[in-house]
């Protein structure tokens, strides 16, 4: 009975650190924001940042930059001052 217990704890354990793990994963504060500039407040589709961080485009992204492809996974905008 005890040892079913222990068994209990460490999976215990192991669930406690991958919910941390997925928290921190969607977080979204280690990856450089999105500006809130004229160019990137109306685009809400992977295609349309291709247009500009795409591989032959005006402001390719870096070779280390990570393969995914899904911007918004990683890549939160900043929120836009209200205007006045
Ligand atoms: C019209 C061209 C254009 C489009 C479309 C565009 N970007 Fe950008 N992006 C730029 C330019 C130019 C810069 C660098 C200057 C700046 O910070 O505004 C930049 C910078 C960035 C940065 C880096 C910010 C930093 O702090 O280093 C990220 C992240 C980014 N863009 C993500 C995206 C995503 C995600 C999309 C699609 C929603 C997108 N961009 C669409 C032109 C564009
Ligand atoms: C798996 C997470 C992830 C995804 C998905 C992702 N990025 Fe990034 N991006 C990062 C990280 C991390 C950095 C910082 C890299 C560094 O500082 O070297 C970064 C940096 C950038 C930069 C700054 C310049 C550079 O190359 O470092 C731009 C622009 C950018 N990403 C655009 C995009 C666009 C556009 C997409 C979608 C096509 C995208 N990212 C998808 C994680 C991601």
């Amino acid at each position: 009975m005890v040892k079913f217990k222990m068994r209990n704890n460490i999976i215990f354990a192991v669930f406690i650190l991958a919910v941390v793990g997925f928290l921190l994963s969607i977080s979204g504060k280690k990856y450089p924001q999105i500006p809130a500039s004229e160019s990137h407040l109306g685009i809400t589709e992977v295609s349309g940042c291709m247009k500009c961080h795409g591989p032959d485009a005006l402001m390719p992204r870096k070779p280390a930059h990570p393969p995914k492809d899904d911007c918004f996974k990683c890549h939160k905008k900043k929120r836009v001052k209200p205007s006045k």
